[in-house]
């Protein structure tokens, strides 16, 4: 039996990925914020599946919260095999609109927590000599889309970096990248979704499915889905001042503030 810990799974990305895994026969550690609603998913997973389902409350916006989950990554008594960093959010608004604040919280959750977090579970799986993390990522991370993107940008760049640097120790990364997928990501953000074309959306249990087989494979980067690795072929060699401009409106409409 090897046990999975998914930071952020009570709801799209992360529940899909906990609900995968959970069919799949892994143990889960399921980090997020509201306790009430980790415990239902981890009764549910469990009396459906027949797996152990720990629950783990840590707010990764706060050194407590980072240090919890890292404290909990490194018992090598309790190993855990895969890690899933997909906890993340949007703000509300663009550059300057979003008080400084919430920018910190942001660079801590999207990149202080993925450091701090990946770098725990490395050690200590590169010393049992396997295990795979999974840093999720998006597709904003190719294309000028304020500090949302910037941030997931750091995530590819630091993941493929330290793919390399643990080759031949045991210890799998990948980052995945998923274009729009319906979740709560939008309306926790306050953005409109009406103007993204319904061909961009993606399914969460297809994009799973798609990532751990990518994982499988070996590979440090996975675009789910033929159209999002289609339309990453054409960011690659269209002007950024085009990109610019098509990436910071789709998407990203506002409610009132
Ligand atoms: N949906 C998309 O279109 C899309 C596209 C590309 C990439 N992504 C990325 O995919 C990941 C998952 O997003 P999603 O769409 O599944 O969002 P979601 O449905 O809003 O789920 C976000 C999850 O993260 C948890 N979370 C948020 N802030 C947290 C914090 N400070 N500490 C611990 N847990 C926290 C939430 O639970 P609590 O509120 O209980 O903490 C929830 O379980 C994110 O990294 C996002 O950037 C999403």
């Amino acid at each position: 039996m090897t046990t999975a810990l998914i930071t952020g799974a009570t709801a799209g990305i992360g529940a899909a990925f906990a609900r995968r895994l959970a069919a799949d026969g892994h143990d889960l550690v399921l980090v997020a914020r509201d306790t009430k609603r980790l415990r239902e998913q981890a009764t549910e997973l469990h009396d459906r599946h027949g797996i152990e389902a720990e629950v783990l409350t840590a707010d990764l916006a706060t050194d407590e919260g980072i240090e919890a989950v890292a404290a909990r990554l490194s018992d090598l008594k309790n190993p855990v095999d895969l890690l899933v960093n997909n906890a993340g959010f949007g703000n509300k608004g663009r550059y300057l609109d979003v008080p400084m604040a919430d920018e910190l919280r942001m660079l801590k959750v999207h990149c202080e927590a993925v450091l701090r977090l990946t770098s725990a579970a490395a050690e200590s799986m590169r010393t049992r000599g396997r295990g795979g993390i999974v840093n999720v990522s998006s597709v904003a991370a190719f294309v000028p889309r304020g500090t949302y993107g910037a941030s997931k940008a750091w995530v590819v760049q630091f993941t493929q970096g330290a793919a390399r640097d643990l080759a031949g120790s045991g210890v799998r990364l990948m980052v995945l990248c998923p274009g729009f997928v319906r979740t709560e990501f939008h309306a926790r953000a306050g953005m409109g979704t009406d103007n993204i074309p319904n061909w961009m959306w993606l399914d969460a249990d297809k994009l799973v499915a798609t990532a751990l087989t990518d994982l499988a494979r070996g590979k440090t980067l996975s675009i789910p889905d033929p159209r999002y690795k289609a339309l990453m072929g054409v960011v690659k060699v269209a002007p950024r001042s085009l990109l610019g401009g098509i990436s910071s409106r789709t998407g990203r409409k506002y409610g009132p503030q």
